[in-house]
């Protein structure tokens, strides 16, 4: 089929959900991707912060055709081994957790984690209006109901009321207002996201996560933080909130888990852990044999120093190469994030071009994100090489000179 052919089939068939690119990707090797015509791209998007290893990654592929050939799916009805050796790799790595709860997604994780505070409040003998979850402004949740409900951002959900009740929002990077919030004693947990990603890379200040964990604990609320874009090693270390130094009661995980494969876990602290019993929630999929044996490789590539130290290095790359594009075109008023969970944030004569940009990005061979209408996101692969950063840095600058051309 041609490319028209494809393009036509997904304007028509598709439920018009999303914008995509008119270009059909067809292969990857490490951060390069190649469309259906043979062009090259660098991708310094990962396909929104999940390829954490790159694309068609040799330890990935062994785990999963290996496992392909001896077990796809058992259900949750059996045990098979790559799920449990999977969760205590987990609960091993994350020196908080000590049970997890597998499924298929970031939205389904986070569902998970707003259904167990409410239970745990239950079992606590509150009633459902003493069940409120905070959540910030900005945030990003996930498009179920009740995780979109949870994303304080009113674009997501209008035409979905009515919503799901108990969620209560506020400020991100301010203590006083939920303080404010919680005062009330009904609040049974505070959900949030250690560097906000949807909404422009937004990192929680020096010592925030701090103070909100001591607000939970002084107003009997558990914290839940959702790590879904910003963990797996993205910001610098496996789990973000490690840099903050608090011990959350639940984290969510997706995205990069599965290394592009389809898994979410939820991470759950020994004060939730026996909240959720036998049938109080499930799903077919999660825990799957073939997600959990491409993650575990996944999380033992991730947690590696190697990572570690090559997500300082091309950040600073990163930020370097902003910089000195920065300097010739002065685009930018800032470049903010942690690791490689970068936001350029465009200047107010610059709003709103983000998806412009992007255009003219891939039209000049690099695949690049955005993060609303007003910051150029970056999350490329975790183990992307010194070349490939330089190569995108200059696609960039071609791109940014196009974008002001026109
Ligand atoms: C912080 C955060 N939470 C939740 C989600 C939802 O994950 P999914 O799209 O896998 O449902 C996302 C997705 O972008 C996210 O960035």
């Amino acid at each position: 089929m041609t490319t028209q052919d494809l393009l036509h089939i997904g304007r028509d068939r598709l439920v018009p959900v999303y914008r995509q690119r008119e270009m059909v990707l067809e292969h990857g090797q490490g951060s390069r991707v190649w469309d259906n015509e043979g062009r090259e791209y660098v991708d310094f998007g990962a396909g929104i912060a999940v390829c954490g290893l790159g694309h068609a990654h040799p330890a990935l592929v062994d785990a999963l055709t290996a496992q392909a050939s001896k077990l796809w799916h058992t259900s949750n009805v059996f045990y098979s081994e790559p799920p449990l050796r999977l969760a205590e790799e987990l609960v091993a790595a994350s020196r908080f957790a000590s049970r997890v709860f597998f499924c298929n997604s970031g939205a389904e994780a986070n569902e998970a984690a707003i259904k167990l505070v409410r239970r745990h409040a239950a079992a606590q003998g509150r009633p459902p209006e003493r069940r409120v979850i905070i959540t910030f402004h900005g945030s990003f949740h996930g498009r179920t109901l009740a995780t979109v409900t949870a994303t304080a951002q009113p674009k997501y959900q209008e035409g979905y009321e009515p919503l799901p009740q108990g969620f209560r929002y506020v400020d991100f990077n301010d203590l006083a207002p939920l303080d404010a919030a919680m005062a009330a004693g009904d609040v049974c947990a505070v959900m949030l996201e250690p560097v906000q990603g949807e909404s422009g890379v937004i990192p929680a200040a020096d010592g925030y996560l701090r103070g909100v964990r001591e607000l939970c604990d002084r107003h009997g609320a558990l914290l839940v933080l959702d790590e879904i874009q910003a963990g797996m090693g993205r910001t610098g270390t496996l789990f973000a909130h490690w840099q903050d130094e608090v011990k959350p009661d639940v984290v969510t995980l997706a995205k990069a888990l599965g290394g592009g494969f389809p898994i979410g876990a939820m991470l759950v602290g020994e004060r939730a852990a026996e909240t959720m019993q036998y049938g109080s929630h499930g799903t077919t999929f999660g825990g799957n044999p073939l997600a959990a044996a491409v993650a575990r490789v996944a999380l033992r590539e991730l947690s590696s120093p190697a990572i570690e130290a090559n997500v300082a290095r091309q950040s600073q790359a990163i930020r370097d190469g902003v910089a000195k594009i920065n300097g010739k075109f002065g685009l930018f008023s800032q470049v903010r994030g942690r690791g490689l969970m970068l936001g350029a944030v465009l200047k107010p004569e610059h709003a709103g071009k983000a998806g412009t940009i992007l255009d003219h990005a891939a039209a000049n061979g690099l695949l690049l994100l955005q993060a609303g209408p007003d910051v150029l996101r970056f999350v490329p692969a975790l183990n992307i090489g010194d070349g490939d950063v330089a190569e995108g840095l200059v696609r960039l600058e071609r791109a940014l000179e196009v974008y002001l051309a026109a």
